[in-house]
């Protein structure tokens, strides 16, 4: 025992950030794109990622797999007879022209506290299981959760038929990469071997930047609705159309954003958000017959996100009656608000306190794989403080070594000292 405390002081000593740095650099090596990072679902890039991710999990002492979906699974076995799975984890694809640590970071991070046990001989009373999952962002096929939802034996085979915008289905995707699409059901994990899902992230806000604080534990994930909505109009000549006999999606469109501007503007923690706009086929000397929005609105409440769902979408309808626009609306996610588990935030409070922190409570705005995880196990997060002035999605995110360090150490902290419910 005298000789375990003392490792653990020297543990104190042990700069974690470095590494966990530079694993992240080296995984912004492998793009889509020459120009920036982008890493969707099963590309050449996304492969390259996956087989690394794997290659650091055996040398961090896990047993290694990568699953029919594309998750990179690492187990770090315990000795003890019965011992259950403690799972932590986050995503490797990114967004288009994303950053270096949204969802990198909650995989290369555990990997290197785990090496660190391992390299102590140092077994834990249950498994540690460290997943990369392979898709959460939605860019390559308009699902998201991909990896995570497999986890959960939620995964909607039906996605299976959709197809990228280059028209390759999710199917034949699969199978281009050498996975077994006949299998993605047998990922299902059983939710009595989970002893919970514990979530790294960085915060992708600048919440914890402006407390001056490192690190923070989350409350909860805010709810989300997802659509995409495809108006008619009719395409005629930009100059001999008169303004009053157009049928403008264009037209129509802008008025849906400004509507969803105004509508998330008034509710509390309430934010809505149209990303995406395209006038398919459009002309200079055209007007728009079509035009294609997504709607993305979240908040904390599930009744305040499915109130003003509601009056969007009949803001809508009347908007397109008024303007004489034909429209379609798909539906393409509607996930519940996910609380984090009390039992695990104050273990989680327990380990940032021990590496000197204020333990600050907050609310995640951004859409995590725990909101998946939360379906068949108790969830948690800890945020780290995000650079520049907080933003993310978007290549300026950043973060330091010492931020990196600070959350390992306080994971390590939890993992020896965790205790299940
Ligand atoms: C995921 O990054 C999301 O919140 O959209
Ligand atoms: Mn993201
Ligand atoms: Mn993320």
């Amino acid at each position: 025992i005298a000789e375990l405390r003392l490792n653990e002081l020297f543990d104190v000593r042990l700069d974690f950030g470095p590494a966990i740095m530079q694993h992240a650099e080296t995984l912004a090596g492998w793009s889509d794109s020459d120009y920036n990072l982008t890493c969707a679902y099963l590309t050449p890039a996304h492969r390259k990622t996956a087989a690394q991710l794997a290659d650091w999990m055996l040398e961090a002492g896990m047993q290694v797999h990568i699953d029919a979906v594309g998750n990179v699974v690492g187990r770090y076995l315990s000795d003890a007879p019965g011992a259950k799975t403690l799972m932590t984890g986050s995503h490797y694809d990114t967004v288009r022209n994303g950053g270096k640590y949204d969802g990198r970071l909650g995989i290369v991070l555990p990997i290197a506290v785990v090496r660190h046990l391992h390299e102590r001989g140092e077994k834990l009373p249950f498994h540690v299981e460290i997943v990369g999952f392979a898709e959460e962002e939605g860019v390559r096929f308009k699902s998201t959760f991909l990896g995570s939802t497999a986890v959960t034996g939620r995964f909607d085979l039906s996605l299976l038929e959709q197809c990228d915008t280059d028209g390759v289905s999710m199917r034949d995707a699969l199978a281009a990469a050498g996975h077994e699409a006949s299998a993605i059901g047998a990922i299902a994990r059983d939710p009595a071997d989970l002893l919970g899902y514990v979530e790294v992230h960085i915060e992708q806000g600048p919440v914890l930047l402006e407390r001056d604080l490192p690190l923070g534990i989350v409350t909860a994930i805010a709810g989300s609705s997802r659509y995409l909505l495809h108006l008619g109009g009719v395409a005629s000549h930009a100059g001999t159309t008169p303004m009053t006999m157009r049928k403008d999606a264009a037209s129509a469109a802008a008025e849906i954003i400004l509507l969803v501007e105004q509508r998330c503007s008034q509710g509390e923690a309430l934010v809505g958000t149209v990303g995406q706009l395209q006038v398919p086929n459009g002309s200079v000397n055209v007007i728009a017959g079509a035009c294609t929005l997504s709607l993305d609105i979240r908040a904390a409440s599930d009744a305040v996100r499915q109130a003003a769902v509601d009056d969007i979408l009949d803001g809508i309808t009347a908007i397109c009656a008024r303007r004489q626009i034909d429209y379609q609306l798909e539906l393409l996610l509607s996930a519940r608000a996910a609380p984090c588990a009390p039992w695990l935030m104050a273990q989680l409070a327990q380990a940032v306190e021990s590496v000197g922190i204020a333990p600050y409570a907050l609310l995640s705005g951004a859409g995590h794989d725990a909101m998946a995880m939360a379906a068949i196990t108790d969830v948690a997060m800890l945020f780290t403080r995000c650079g520049n002035g907080g933003i993310s999605h978007n290549p300026l995110e950043t973060m330091t070594a010492d931020d990196a360090d600070i959350a390992a150490q306080a994971l390590l902290h939890f993992l020896r000292n965790f205790q299940p419910k």
